[in-house]
């Protein structure tokens, strides 16, 4: 099978559905806001990059749908409560009303832990991997999602605003807060493939961190360059929030230039790869220049 976004958002989109939709005797008012927020669009791009790393890794995508699923709830949730009015305070997300200002803040809260917690059980539930990869996918999520990362970076992100922070600093944030799930996304790819071999496993986690960075940094572009309309969240955020980015340190012409190197980066790390990886190449180089 040739790679191709549409079936692979086909295939994210109907598992999140069954997967979301499957659980049954929770609080209503929870899971209305659970699936509002899952369902509410989105790019898709964490689990698309877990199916086609498990179909460049020898697999077949299918296999990984529930790690596939269970990255994309833990960034719905984590998108749920970056918007909370205690962290950055947007009441706009994926076109549609942030889920508080749909649900209320502490159901918006709820909501977001919810699917964290669904997330884990979703793991255990990919019937095609063997327990000792499911394993490897819970503790790689777990690790990758938690304070030594996408939690650690938003803390350090909440800590800057108000501040002057140096490069360094700031490639901490990204790589933590955007770059640790899209790390976890591509290893459960490898891991639904049932994939030890640390060269690919290290080569995988190169184009992740490479990627990575680069998204958050055009997302920091399209914060400043966008319009809410296509943005489909409010511009000007960072700049509301204080927030120390990229662009407020170096501008955007530098940062297109830093986005485009690392996307380079990416796509040279792919040659230690099995299968063909045009998909990811061509991915990679989409998600630099994208304009949402
Ligand atoms: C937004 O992520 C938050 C960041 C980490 C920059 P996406 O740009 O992937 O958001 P959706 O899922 O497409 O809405
Ligand atoms: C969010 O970064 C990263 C997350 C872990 C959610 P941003 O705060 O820049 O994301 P947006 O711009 O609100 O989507
Ligand atoms: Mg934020
Ligand atoms: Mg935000
Ligand atoms: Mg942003």
């Amino acid at each position: 099978m040739k790679p191709n976004r549409d079936v692979y958002r086909q295939m994210v989109d109907s598992a999140l559905e069954r997967y979301v939709y499957d659980v049954f005797d929770g609080q209503q008012i929870v899971l209305d806001a659970m699936r509002y927020s899952v369902r509410n669009g989105g790019k898709r791009v964490r689990p698309m990059l877990t199916l086609e790393f498990c179909h460049v890794c020898g697999g077949d995508p299918a296999h990984a749908l529930a790690f596939a699923s269970a990255v994309e709830m833990i960034h719905t949730y984590s998108l749920i409560h970056d918007d909370l009015p205690c962290m950055d305070n947007d009441d706009l997300r994926r076109g549609k009303p942030s889920c508080h200002k749909q649900f209320g803040e502490s159901t918006a809260l709820l909501a977001g832990d919810g699917l964290l917690t669904l997330a884990f059980e979703t793991l255990c539930k990919a019937e095609d991997v063997s327990p000792a990869f499911i394993l490897r996918a819970v503790e790689t999520l777990a690790n990758l999602s938690g304070v030594r990362g996408m939690i650690g970076g938003q803390v350090i992100d909440l800590l800057s605003e108000e501040k002057a922070v140096d490069y360094e600093t700031l490639t901490c944030i990204d790589r933590l807060k955007t770059g640790a799930l899209i790390e976890a996304a591509v290893l459960l790819g490898c891991y639904a493939a049932e994939v030890s071999d640390e060269a690919v496993l290290t080569a995988a986690k190169t184009y992740a961190s490479c990627i990575g960075l680069a998204f958050q940094i055009v997302d920091d572009i399209l914060d400043v360059t966008s319009d809410t309309q296509t943005l489909g969240k409010p511009v000007g955020s960072d700049e509301k929030n204080e927030k120390s980015t990229f662009v407020k340190l170096l501008g955007v012409e530098k940062c297109r230039a830093i986005s485009d190197e690392l996307t380079q980066k990416a796509v040279d790390a792919l040659d230690a790869l099995p299968g063909s990886t045009d998909f990811l190449a061509d991915f990679a180089r989409q998600l630099a220049s994208r304009k949402n």
